[in-house]
């Protein structure tokens, strides 16, 4: 499973509030479709995956469930996050009555981490959003909030109105987009920042450079990847379908890359392999 990290909300007072900690590896389950989506989470959770990372977005929280509940695990040692769809983010009431459909799909009694997906599009839904992403903390239907996609004007901006800081910034980072900027700018919300697409979408593991560089310390290119964006500090959520490499990716928190870290920072070219909304208004 890996180690767990420290999470918590930072109030206006400096204070910590809520706080929990997070399994810092997981499965991403973007674009697992249901009937994959169901057995790759049950190959993760039987390989020792205890982070299950999903979104109203992604079609598939039933299928999580199910699988949460056929492993036999016990509810309270998996993590289970989900999100709020950016076109429901619109308001205090939408929000807390969109978490509970979450709950409702998942079959769960609470979410380990809610986070808001992206930056609502119009600003005016960013503070009523993050006022009910707050009540449903304070209420218990979910243990931490926090944001996706946000940008640091975005996590800047949430100063002004937050009671409760988000604990978590999601986005993309992988060593073709290393992001330090964000990264930082999340540290210093006291969030931790959540590396999503850690392997570029796979658009990047035939890379030459990659490929040597895994040669060279005996690991596979999508390990050095993910083990790269562990090493930043940031909790890492690979997605796959496929068992072996479901439990490839969960080998590479074993590997030592410290001798190839200089090689693998220099792959950064600020490629994007999804969306990008944080550097909208
Ligand atoms: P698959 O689900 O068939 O394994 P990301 O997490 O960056 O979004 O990347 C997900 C993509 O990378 C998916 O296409 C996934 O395909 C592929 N992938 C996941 N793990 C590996 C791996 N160890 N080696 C090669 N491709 C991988």
């Amino acid at each position: 499973m890996g180690p767990l990290l420290p999470l918590s909300h930072t109030t206006p007072d400096g204070a910590k509030s809520y706080e929990s900690e997070i399994p810092q590896f997981g499965l991403g389950v973007f674009l697992a479709n249901g009937p994959d989506c169901k057995q790759a989470v049950l190959w993760a959770l039987d390989a020792g995956y205890r982070h299950i990372d999903t979104a109203r977005a992604y079609d598939n929280e039933r299928q999580v469930g199910e699988a949460i509940l056929e492993s036999g695990i016990d509810r309270s040692e998996i993590f289970v996050t989900s999100k709020l769809r950016r076109f429901h983010a619109v308001g205090h009431e939408e929000t807390i009555h969109r978490c509970k459909e979450s709950l409702e799909n998942l079959g769960l009694e609470y979410l380990d981490l809610f986070l808001v997906h992206a930056p609502p599009k119009d600003p005016y839904h960013r503070k009523p959003t993050w006022q009910g992403m707050e009540e449903c903390l304070e209420t218990g239907l979910v243990r931490a909030i926090g944001v996706s996609n946000y940008g640091a004007h975005h996590l800047d901006h949430m100063r002004s109105y937050a009671r409760y800081l988000p604990s978590v910034n999601q986005f993309e980072v992988h060593p073709w987009l290393q992001r330090p900027g964000l990264r930082a700018a999340t540290e210093a919300i006291g969030a931790i920042p959540e590396a999503y697409s850690p392997l570029a979408r796979g658009k990047k593991l035939d890379d030459p450079v990659l490929s040597s560089i895994a040669k060279k310390i005996g690991a596979s290119p999508a390990q050095v990847a993910i083990k790269w964006c562990l090493e930043q500090g940031c909790i890492t959520i690979p997605k796959s379908t496929n068992k072996n490499r479901i439990e490839e990716n969960l080998a590479a928190l074993n590997l030592d890359i410290s001798p190839v870290m200089a090689e693998i920072s220099s792959l950064e070219d600020n490629f994007v392999s999804g969306w990008d909304p944080t550097a909208e208004p």
